[in-house]
Order: structure tokens, then sequence, then C-alpha cells
């Protein structure tokens, strides 16, 4: 699959999630939007005009990730731990919910904190 056909591919899937391709008018919240496949979904959000809060505590994605989106009036970014509670002024229309970390060999390693971000972070993310 090439590039734009991904960003395609995403752009139906979110379509198809938020029940329109309009996503002006969304807030939609990214947690892990700093790591791999989170920036790829704010990146792709933000072009297409939605208003992105990108939450992250960095511990596995990056700043580079994302710095490219710092500047764009429809990007906003957190850094919070998604496991601690957090209150947002603004309503929040989808979250999308990837942080976590995803390589196997943290699993062994921060087994703990990875069960938290999964149970606690959806929860916190509410
Ligand atoms: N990469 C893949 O191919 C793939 C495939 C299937 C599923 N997934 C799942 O998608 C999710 C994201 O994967 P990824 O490859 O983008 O991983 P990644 O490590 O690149 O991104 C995860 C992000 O979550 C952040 N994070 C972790 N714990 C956090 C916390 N408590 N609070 C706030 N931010 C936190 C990290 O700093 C990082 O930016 C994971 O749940 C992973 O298991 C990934």
């Amino acid at each position: 699959m090439n590039m734009n056909k991904g960003i395609e591919e995403i752009i139906k899937n979110l379509g198809d999630i938020f029940g329109s391709k309009n996503f002006g008018d969304k807030i939609v919240l990214v947690t892990g939007g700093a790591g791999f496949l989170g920036s790829w979904i704010c990146e792709v959000l933000v072009e297409q005009g939605a208003n992105v809060i990108c939450l992250d505590n960095l511990v596995s994605g990056l700043n580079s990730n994302i710095s490219h989106l710092m500047d764009k009036d429809n990007f906003k970014f957190i850094q919070h731990d998604i496991t601690q509670p957090i209150f947002f002024d603004e309503r929040i229309d989808v979250v999308m919910h990837l942080a976590s970390r995803a390589s196997p060999f943290e699993f062994e390693k921060f087994p703990i904190q990875i069960l938290k971000a999964n149970t606690l972070g959806i929860w916190g993310g509410l």
C-alpha cells in the first residue's frame, strides 16, 4: 500500500466512524497522538480540518512526530499521562485511544503501565 492509498484508507475509516467525511466541526481527542499510529491519525485529521487535541506523556512517542503540526490552529498538544484524570473545557466528539506502549519487548518490562493505559486510560479519557 503506497502512502496516498494509506491516507485515503484512514480518511475512509474515520469517515465511517464519524458518519461523515466532513470533519470540520469535530473535536477529536487522540491519546498517544505523538506515537507511530497516533501521529498519523493526528496528521490526517488536521489536514481534514478537524480540531485535534493530541494527548501524550511521551514515554515512547516523540515530539518530532508532531512538531510539524504544532503551529496549526486546529491542533493542540497536551503532555499528560492518560491513567490520571483529565478534564476538558471543550466538548469532545470522538476519542481515539492509541496511548499504550506497543512493542512486545515493552510488554515484559512495563506490564502494569500498559495494563493501566488500556483500562484506567480509557476511563480517564471519558
Ligand atoms: N504499530 C502497530 O503496528 C500496531 C498494530 C496493532 C495495534 N497497535 C496498537 O496501537 C496502539 C499505538 O501503537 P503505536 O505503534 O502507535 O505505539 P507507540 O509507542 O508509537 O505510540 C503509543 C503512544 O502512547 C503514548 N503513551 C503510552 N502510555 C501513555 C499514557 N499512560 N498516557 C499518555 N500517553 C501514553 C506513548 O508516549 C506513545 O506516543 C497500541 O495500543 C498498540 O498496541 C499498534
